[in-house]
């Protein structure tokens, strides 16, 4: 595998998904033949959004905004939502979505990195990523980061791609995922990073189910579980940030 292919310096990443904006949520549906939508669905379900009392949300590498949305919808357009990104072109498709659902005044979208973040420590009840800890280039600062801005007892959810453990689908999904995703993706995208080839190499190399959780315990929370999605193509991990002790 060409190691170019993996270089995650933040410019590359940046360009990359700078790149591919105006074609992300085309593509992202079309190559999951929409799966993708369920899943930011039912993570929404399954660590569903507190009272607004708890505080705001952060849905980190925000991209166009699928999630941050997905959880105004959940919450009932009552929860104040930040969608934050370091790609300009993601996020100004993201405030367009945002505006045609009639949510710019609760979900607002903030530029930044992933690394740094400009938030106050203890400020959100809830913090997601979907599909965006594997583009982070330090991936274990990301982490540590989105646990910093996380009220104690708050929630930090990481939706991931992950490897079917079933052999027969696992050589299947490979094989869709090596040859056939790269092969569209680039064709349509036109990509000059080869992201779509950037794509199935990231993903391959990624930490997955203990491993990932392991890092989640290493940053800083606790009672992380994790549960895989349509056959494990994808997995969605939860872990809590402690109550500082003799707090209640
Ligand atoms: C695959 S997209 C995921 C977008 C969206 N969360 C979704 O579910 O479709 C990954 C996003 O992560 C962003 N990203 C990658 N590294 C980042 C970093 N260090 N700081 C901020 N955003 C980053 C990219 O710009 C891109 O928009």
């Amino acid at each position: 595998m060409p190691t170019e292919l993996l270089d995650k310096k933040e410019a590359r990443i940046r360009r990359m998904f700078g790149q591919i904006a105006p074609w992300y949520d085309f593509l992202n549906h079309l190559l999951s033949l929409n799966i993708d939508k369920r899943w930011r669905d039912r993570t929404a379900r399954l660590v569903p959004p507190g009272p607004a009392s708890a505080g705001p949300m952060l849905d980190l590498c925000t991209g166009t905004g699928d999630l941050a949305l997905t959880y105004d919808r959940a919450a009932n357009g009552a929860l104040s939502i930040v969608g934050a990104d370091f790609a300009h072109e993601m996020l100004v498709r993201a405030a367009l979505k945002s505006d045609k659902a009639g949510a710019a005044a609760r979900v607002q979208f903030v530029e930044c990195d992933a690394q740094a973040l400009p938030f106050a420590d203890n400020t959100f009840q809830l913090v997601t990523i979907s599909f965006g800890l594997r583009n982070v280039t330090d991936m274990d600062k990301g982490l540590r980061e989105m646990v910093r801005v996380t009220k104690p007892g708050g929630r930090v959810a990481v939706l991931e791609f992950s490897k079917p453990r079933n052999r027969v689908l696992g050589r299947l999904y490979l094989w869709y995922f090596r040859y056939l995703l790269p092969l569209v993706g680039q064709l349509l995208s036109r990509s000059k990073e080869s992201a779509y080839r950037y794509l199935p190499a990231s993903v391959l190399q990624f930490p997955d189910y203990e491993a990932l959780a392991d890092r989640m315990r290493a940053a800083g929370l606790t009672d992380v579980t994790f549960e895989p999605f349509t056959f494990g193509i994808a997995t969605l991990y939860v872990g809590v940030k402690e109550r500082a002790s003799g707090a209640t």
